[in-house]
């Protein structure tokens, strides 16, 4: 549940008008509800506390990276999944605590090591054995014990669009699951390791449970075994990949998610690392833009609006669907069919296709769910400064990032002599 709604013709996010705020700090406009990321937070946070499990949250930052949204978390509490330097620097920046940071991803370079275990984070979660020899290498340097976890591939098939499956044996993610054990006994006897835990996280935008479980099955036989042969396991990171409603999508809610996975972890004595993005930011956010011009092509009939796929790339890349709406309804407008394109020199620049809306030019519309992976993976293609964000706190709204000058888009480039 979010805390955007209509009132009569107008779009509300919490107490403040949409309307307003694109009046006030202009458009493409990214704008987050403060009550909805804590709702989401505590979904996670409360039914940990109800199934009485020892837990962190770690919140993924790459879904989105504004440190006022970081800041936010971290007064709630949460910990940070991190996949770079510059995520850890922005944690930092907004208040992380260290300790609660877990540091994921392929391709971690000895001075982002150096970085992580300076800065003290609760564990590196390791996706190959080339890593585990990189991370004791540099802890050795450093005369610290680097604690690690090995990112297992359980082989489950997430039933997600490919692009974001991460969990099966042909992609880059992770070990096989079958190979752990060699390369646990392997890492238990370098020096400057600390063996903490397992993690696996099988994919993005999972609408279903079962897939979910059959991982902690899988992973939770690992442990066992490991604790066969002296390796005994603090915590279990069972990743993020919690789904949204995008289009009447009907995921499991984080309380129902959490109560499944205890059913399996009852009786043991593990603590449970969770690194949701998705399913805490992407309805607490919106893109707001103005409708520039419409036009009409032999049959199609196109809306033409400020937000580009350099805003918004979702739909473009995955073919992504997110509902685009009119901030303010206007009774004598009639609907028609559109595609909501933006001025992008691309064909697949598009927010949406075959959408029915009632719209003249210069009205606003608000693609919806566009809070997590929306102004992060946004760029400054076609040289187009990237969008202002605001958050709202009831009927306060707050800068979290200015709208980027032309100035700052040539900064740092040089002519030549
Ligand atoms: N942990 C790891 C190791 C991950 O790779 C990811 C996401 C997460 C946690 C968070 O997953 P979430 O709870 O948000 O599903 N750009 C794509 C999504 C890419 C997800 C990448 N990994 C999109 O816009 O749909």
């Amino acid at each position: 549940m979010d805390f955007f709604q209509r009132q009569q013709q107008h779009l509300f996010a919490e107490q403040c008008q949409v309307a307003d705020l694109a009046r006030q700090y202009g458009t493409p406009l990214y704008v987050y509800s403060k009550a909805t990321i804590e709702r989401h937070y505590r979904a996670f946070a409360d039914a940990n506390k109800t199934a009485g499990l020892e837990h962190l949250i770690c919140y993924a930052v790459k879904a989105s990276s504004n440190l006022g949204i970081l800041n936010l978390l971290a007064r709630l509490g949460s910990g940070f999944d991190i996949v770079s330097g510059g995520e850890l620097a922005r944690v930092l920046k907004a208040g992380g605590d260290a300790s609660k940071v877990v540091f994921s991803g392929v391709g971690k370079t000895s001075e982002e090591i150096r970085y992580a275990l300076q800065a003290g984070i609760h564990c590196f979660n390791v996706e190959s054995e080339a890593e585990i020899a990189r991370i004791h290498a540099v802890a050795e340097a450093m005369q610290t014990k680097a604690p690690i976890s090995l990112r297992v591939n359980p082989d489950v098939d997430a039933g997600t669009h490919p692009y974001i499956s991460t969990g099966l044996k042909d992609n880059k993610f992770g070990v096989p699951i079958s190979e752990a054990l060699r390369i646990y006994q392997l890492a238990a006897q370098l020096p400057y390791l600390d063996i903490q835990g397992v993690d696996c996280h099988i994919g993005s935008q999972l609408t279903e449970i079962q897939p979910f479980l059959d991982a902690l099955d899988r992973v939770l036989m690992l442990v066992d075994h490991l604790a066969e042969h002296g390796i005994v396991l603090s915590h279990i990171d069972v990743g993020g990949g919690l789904g949204v409603d995008y289009q009447g999508e009907q995921p499991p809610n984080p309380t129902e998610y959490v109560a499944a996975l205890a059913t399996k972890l009852q009786g043991r004595d593990i603590k449970v690392v969770y690194e949701p993005g998705r399913a805490i930011m992407a309805n607490a956010g919106i893109l707001v833009t103005e409708v520039e011009f419409l036009k009409t092509n032999e049959d199609k009939h196109f809306a033409i609006v400020d937000a580009a796929m350099n805003d918004l790339i979702r739909p473009a890349l995955y073919q992504a669907w997110q509902e685009i709406i009119e901030v303010e309804r206007n009774p004598h407008t009639s609907a028609q069919v559109y595609d909501v394109v933006g001025p992008v020199c691309e064909t697949g620049d598009f927010l949406g296709k075959d959408r029915s809306l009632a719209i003249v030019a210069g009205d606003l519309l608000a693609v919806r769910s566009a809070g997590a992976y929306g102004f992060t993976m946004s760029s400054n293609y076609n040289s187009r400064p990237r969008a202002a964000e605001v958050m709202v706190d009831g009927a306060q709204s707050y800068v979290i990032r200015e709208r980027e000058t032309f100035d700052d888009l040539i900064k740092g480039e040089h002519c030549l002599p």
